[in-house]
Formats: C-alpha cells, sequence, structure tokens
C-alpha cells in the first residue's frame, strides 16, 4: 500500500485529540523541526498523560518518529492532516484510487460532495535523494525540510496554475492547496506515451504548439515538456506539471523554450512521422506570444 492510501485509511482511525497533535506539528513545521512533550501539551491543550498516550499511538500509526530529541511528522502523518482539512471542509468527500505517479509526486482521483471528480496532486519530491539524506545522522531535521521542500513546490505549481487558469483549458484547473497537496479538477484522456495512434497528429501538435504559445504570453515556459506530461483525449490536449516552468526573463529561458519544442518535435516525428522546423516553431511561439 502506498503511503497515502495508507492514510485515507488511517483518518477514520483518528480521533480529535490525534488530529489536534498533527495540527500542532503541521503549523510549527516552517520553525521547529522536533517538538518535546511540554510544547505539544501546551500547544494542543492537552495534558502531559493524555498526550503521551496519543502520541503513542501516532507513533505506531507511522503519522510521526520519535527520538531522544524529541517527535517528528512523518509525510503519512501530514497526508492525513491534509486528507482531514479537506474533508472537514467538503473540499472532497471520497478519496479514489492512485491515478498517476510521476517523477515528483502521487496523483490519486477524489469526488466532492458534489460528486465531482477531482484529482489530489501530493508531492513526493526527492524521494531517493531523502533515502541518502536518511541514513545521515540527523532524520529530524532531514524529514521536515523534505516536507518543507514538497509543500514549497506544490505552492509554486499552485500559483502557476493560478496565473494560468483563465487563458486556456487545456492547463490544470487548480481549486486549491493545502501544505504539500494541490487539488484541482480531473482531466480526462490519456498520456500522449500511452497513445499509439492519433486521429489527426498535426491537429494534436498544433494545439499543444498554441498552448506553448499562450503559457509564454502568459510568462511561462513548461520547462519539462514531454509525452508524458500531456495528457490526449481525442484532439483535444492537456498541458501538466508546472513547477519547475521558468520565466520568460529568466537567463536560461531560450534554452529551455529550445529543450521544450525539441522534446516536442523529436517525439511526433518518431511517433507520427511528422517533421516540423523546431527553430522556426520557437520564432513563432515568441512572436505570436507578443501578439496574443
Ligand atoms: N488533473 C489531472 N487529471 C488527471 N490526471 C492527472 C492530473 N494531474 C496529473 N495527472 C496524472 O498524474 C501523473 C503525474 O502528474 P504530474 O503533474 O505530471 O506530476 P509529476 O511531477 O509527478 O510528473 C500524470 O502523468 C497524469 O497521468
Ligand atoms: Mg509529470
Amino acid at each position: 500500500m502506498s503511503s497515502f492510501s495508507k492514510a485515507g485509511h488511517l483518518v477514520s482511525l483518528l480521533n480529535k485529540s490525534d488530529f489536534k497533535i498533527l495540527k500542532v506539528f503541521a503549523s510549527s513545521l516552517k520553525n521547529r523541526q522536533v517538538l518535546n512533550l511540554t510544547t505539544l501539551s501546551q500547544y494542543s491543550s492537552l495534558g502531559q498523560g493524555l498526550i503521551e498516550h496519543h502520541l503513542e499511538r501516532l507513533v505506531k500509526f507511522g503519522l510521526i518518529s520519535k527520538s531522544n530529541l524529541g517527535y517528528t511528522l512523518l509525510v503519512t502523518g501530514l497526508d492525513i492532516y491534509v486528507l482531514k482539512i479537506l474533508s472537514n471542509k467538503n473540499i472532497i468527500t471520497a478519496l479514489g484510487p492512485q491515478v498517476g505517479i510521476g517523477k515528483e509526486a502521487e496523483v490519486y482521483l477524489a469526488r466532492d460532495s458534489s460528486d465531482q471528480n477531482r484529482v489530489l496532486k501530493m508531492f513526493r519530491l526527492g524521494r531517493s535523494s531523502f533515502k541518502q539524506i536518511k541514513r545521515k545522522r540527523d532524520v529530524n531535521t532531514a524529514i521536515n525540510s523534505w516536507l518543507l521542500l514538497n509543500i514549497d513546490t506544490a505552492k509554486k505549481e499552485y500559483d502557476i496554475l493560478t496565473n494560468l487558469k483563465d487563458s486556456s483549458n487545456s492547463f490544470p484547473n487548480p481549486l486549491c492547496r493545502s501544505f504539500h497537496c494541490i487539488v484541482m479538477d480531473a482531466i480526462y484522456g490519456n498520456r500522449l506515451s500511452d497513445t499509439e495512434n492519433l486521429n489527426d497528429p498535426e491537429l494534436v501538435f498544433d494545439r499543444i504548439i498554441d498552448n506553448i504559445t499562450i503559457a509564454y504570453h502568459k510568462g511561462y515556459i513548461n520547462g519539462d515538456l514531454n509525452e508524458y506530461n500531456i495528457l490526449v483525449d481525442d484532439d483535444n490536449v492537456s498541458i501538466l506539471d508546472w513547477p519547475q516552468a521558468v520565466k520568460i526573463d529568466a537567463i536560461n529561458a531560450d534554452a529551455v523554450l529550445t529543450r521544450d519544442i525539441q522534446n516536442i518535435t523529436k517525439y511526433f516525428s518518431k511517433k507520427f512521422g511528422i517533421e516540423k522546423d523546431s527553430h522556426k516553431i520557437i520564432g513563432n511561439v515568441k512572436r505570436n506570444a507578443s501578439k496574443t
């Protein structure tokens, strides 16, 4: 079971006091790496005897860890806390299966109170490098800086998606962010990488370039544009995955745009036999973006 499906199950097992404690951990993440009994008791308003009982449960469930320095929040603990917030606010009422796993996130299907499909993108940045950090001595600090990195990355993608929101239907529509989780509308379609046949590959190609142009006009270059970050549904395209986007005035903007466009032209050439001049397209993107 991945850590997040475990989280879905655990939400129902935890009680009010357990969540009070998770809230203390989550709210102090930025300032404190490790919390001791006195601090936890003070901020949760639970007496020391009671709090020890709950901390033991949270350790047993794998939501926090205990060391001789004190207690530290683990990623499943933050997952659970986020799920609880989202369900209290009726932003999601049911959690579905995992629909995607990418380089930096796990993506889950969810429902809201009016039965609309949503997805939760839970950031899991640095999974492998974190394993190396974990081997080092300061495990507690490593865990929390890893959580903070994921929160910052979620915030970055959420802000970019919010800026792109009204410019096209081909970017994920962000609904809210909580810590390291972005809630978005679910997009239908398959990854371009999994799509063997397209009705009209030329049209799909043009739509991808049109949306790169729209994003460029809004000031962003995706920076990780490839067949895994594009969903296609008939001839409609969606371009996902924006946390690494660079601003068009960044020093490396031209290199990033060139790489993005070349990824797409090479892919369409190899897979669908469509030959395009990437340099011409790059010129068009810049020219058309300034006109739109
Ligand atoms: N809004 C969405 N609707 C449907 N599926 C999505 C959505 N966002 C992401 N996915 C799925 O999850 C996968 C990983 O998401 P992505 O944003 O690319 O994160 P990563 O940074 O981990 O690559 C995607 O390839 C896609 O299959
Ligand atoms: Mg991706």
